[in-house]
């Protein structure tokens, strides 16, 4: 089993297993178990060149090129909805061959960063999948917390308060698998 962590948006090309040379492949399916519970498969026998039963609806899935030469299978673009159990399933004359990814799919939040009165900054990490983690540089007197929304994304913010009237920057570090990121402020002073 194979863990895939894919950017919403991009294109997702999942590969079947590498079967021996000699082996005489006849039927190459692909059992997709999304997320949200629908299941759909695609299959083609080899024997007969036509891909024979494919009940995926969504038109975002498909098979990468022709199926009679390459049975990869593409996701393009790839969006929350399609996480899952992809299983590529490759039927031999010598026995059978099958792999599983389990597919993530990550959303780079949008981060923001502003001052508000009395010394206090916040820190946002907006909408992002999964959720962002927020450092500060240097460490204030802060309150962190994360909003979920209905559509699977995380939003983190982080408020802090800096009592020292000589601190004049302070940096805001978000870590996230899309890439880390950060943004600096100045404070006003007193
Ligand atoms: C596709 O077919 C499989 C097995 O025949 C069934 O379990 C599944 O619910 C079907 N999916 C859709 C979207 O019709
Ligand atoms: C399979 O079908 C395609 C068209 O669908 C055709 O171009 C190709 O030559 C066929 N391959 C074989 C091995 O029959
Ligand atoms: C500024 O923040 C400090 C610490 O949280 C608090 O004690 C103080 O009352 C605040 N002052 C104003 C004007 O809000
Ligand atoms: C999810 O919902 C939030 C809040 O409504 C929105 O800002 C964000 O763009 C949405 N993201 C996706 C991937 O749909
Ligand atoms: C701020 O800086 C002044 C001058 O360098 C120093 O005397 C003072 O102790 C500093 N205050 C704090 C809270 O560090
Ligand atoms: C992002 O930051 C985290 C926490 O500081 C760190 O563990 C991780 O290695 C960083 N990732 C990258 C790509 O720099």
């Amino acid at each position: 089993d194979i863990s895939l962590s894919v950017q919403m948006g991009t294109k997702a090309v999942l590969c079947c297993p590498h079967i021996p040379p000699t082996s005489v492949l006849i039927i190459t399916t692909w059992k997709i178990h999304l997320r949200d519970k629908l299941s759909c498969s695609m299959s083609l026998n080899r024997e007969r060149n036509q891909s024979e039963k494919n009940n995926c609806t969504d038109g975002r899935i498909s098979w990468a090129s022709r199926p009679d030469q390459n049975p990869e299978l593409q996701i393009h673009p790839v969006s929350i909805s399609h996480e899952g159990d992809y299983r590529c399933e490759m039927g031999t004359l010598e026995g059978n061959f099958e792999h599983t990814y389990h597919l993530q799919v990550l959303v780079p939040p949008e981060v923001t960063l502003s001052l508000e009165k009395n010394r206090t900054v916040e820190c946002k990490a907006i909408a992002g999948r999964p959720a962002a983690q927020i450092f500060w540089a240097p460490e204030g007197d802060c309150v962190t917390g994360k909003e979920y929304q209905d559509n699977g994304t995380v939003t983190t913010r982080s408020r802090c308060h800096y009592p020292d009237g000589n601190l004049s920057t302070v940096t805001c570090l978000v870590s996230h698998p899309t890439g880390n990121r950060s943004q600096s402020i100045d404070l006003l002073p007193g």
